[in-house]
C-alpha cells in the first residue's frame, strides 16, 4: 500500500503517521465498525468518485443496524471524501471511509463509546490479481457458510462480520484459488468473500436475491441497471450450487473487483471452458461499465462525482475541519 500524505480523521486532515487510535478502542476488541470501499477513476473530465453518495448512505445504514450514532452526515462525508482525494491523488484511487466505536471501558455493549470517523485513500489496482478482469479467476465453493440475518447483519458492511469473509478468502488462497464462494445457511449460493455473483444461462442474467444473505452491492445494482439499459433479461433468483457449475458465464462484482469473470468453480470450467475467454454477456456488461467509469459514455444515471483538482491542497485541512 502506498502512503499518501493525508488521512481524514474526525473532521480534519491529519498527516498519515499521526492517524492513530488507543488500544482500548472498542472496535479493535469487538469489531464494532462500519466501512465502505469507493473507487475514484480518471475520466475524460478529470478524477471522479463512483457512486460516492450511495456508498455513504449504505454506511449510515450499516451504523443504524449496529445502533451506532454517526457524528457526520452523508453531505459532510461526501465533502470530506472529495477533499481527501483532491489532496492526496492526481489519478485513480480507492477510498475507505470507516466509523468505529472508540476508546473507554471494555464492556461488550459499546453504545456509550464515542464514534470516531476516518477516511483513508490509497492506490489499489486489480483486487483479484493482474489480468483477472480480462481473463477471469478460478474460484472454489467454500466449506464456510455465509452468516444469516438471525445471527448477524448481512445487509451491513460491519467490521466484525468480516472474520467470516477472511476465513472464506484465506481458505480459497491456501487451496490455490483466487476467490471463494459462500453458500447461505440453506445451501444456496450467496456471494464471494468480497463480491456479489452473477450467472448467465441461455442469455439470461441471474443473481441471488438480497434475502440470500448477501451484501446488497453497489456494483451489483450498477450491473442490474446496465443490464436493463442494454436489454439483457435479468432475474434476482436463488441459485443452487450445481447451477453454478452449469452456467454459461459467471462473474463477480464489487468496488474492489469491479466486474471479474469466473472461469472455473471447483476446477470445473465455466461455459465453453476456453480459459481466458470472457463470455459475450460479461464482455458487454464490462464494456458498458468501464466506458461509464472512464467518462467515455454519458453518465446518464449520475454515478460520477467529479473532484475539482484545481483547488489548492493547502485549503483542505481548514475546509474539512
Ligand atoms: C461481502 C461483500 N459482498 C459484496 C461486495 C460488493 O459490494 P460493492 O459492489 O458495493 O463494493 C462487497 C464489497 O464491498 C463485500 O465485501
Amino acid at each position: 500500500m502506498n502512503t499518501p500524505e493525508w488521512i481524514w480523521l474526525d473532521g480534519e486532515l491529519v498527516p498519515w503517521a499521526e492517524a492513530t487510535v488507543h488500544v482500548t478502542t472498542h472496535a479493535l476488541h469487538y469489531g464494532s465498525s462500519v466501512f465502505e470501499g469507493i473507487r475514484a477513476y480518471e475520466t475524460r473530465e478529470g478524477v471522479a468518485l463512483f457512486r460516492l453518495r450511495d456508498h455513504l448512505v449504505r454506511m449510515q445504514q450499516s451504523a443504524k443496524l449496529l445502533r451506532m450514532p454517526m457524528p457526520f452526515s452523508v453531505d459532510r462525508l461526501e465533502q470530506a471524501c472529495r477533499k481527501l482525494v483532491r489532496s492526496n491523488h492526481d489519478g485513480a484511487c480507492y477510498v475507505r471511509p470507516l466509523a468505529f466505536r472508540g476508546s473507554g471501558d471494555l464492556c461488550v455493549d459499546g453504545r456509550e463509546r464515542p464514534t470516531q470517523t476516518t477516511i483513508i485513500s490509497f492506490e489499489w489496482g486489480a483486487y483479484l490479481g493482474d489480468g483477472a478482469v480480462e481473463h477471469g479467476v478460478d474460484a472454489a465453493v467454500s466449506s464456510w457458510r455465509r452468516f444469516s440475518s438471525n445471527t448477524h447483519l448481512p445487509l451491513g458492511k460491519i467490521g466484525g462480520q468480516y472474520v467470516n469473509n477472511q476465513l472464506v478468502a484465506a481458505q480459497a488462497h491456501v487451496d490455490g484459488y483466487q476467490e471463494g464462494i459462500v453458500l447461505d445457511e440453506s445451501g444456496l449460493v450467496a456471494e464471494g468473500s468480497g463480491e456479489n455473483l452473477f450467472a448467465v444461462k441461455d442469455g439470461v442474467l441471474l443473481t441471488p436475491p438480497v434475502f440470500s444473505a448477501i451484501l446488497a452491492g453497489i456494483t451489483r445494482s450498477t450491473v442490474l441497471q446496465l443490464a436493463g439499459d442494454l436489454g439483457i433479461p435479468c432475474h434476482e433468483t436463488p441459485i443452487s450450487r450445481d447451477a453454478l457449475y452449469l452456467a454459461d458465464e459467471l462473474f463477480m462484482t464489487g468496488t474492489a473487483a469491479e466486474i471479474t469473470p469466473v472461469r472455473s468453480v471447483d476446477r470445473i470450467p465455466i461455459g465453453r471452458g476456453e480459459r481466458g475467454e470472457r463470455g459475450p454477456v460479461t464482455a458487454r456488461l464490462q464494456d458498458a461499465f468501464f466506458s461509464v467509469l472512464r467518462g467515455e459514455t454519458a453518465d446518464r444515471h449520475g454515478w460520477l462525482t467529479p473532484i475539482d483538482q484545481s483547488a489548492p491542497a493547502t485549503a483542505y485541512a481548514a475546509a474539512a475541519s
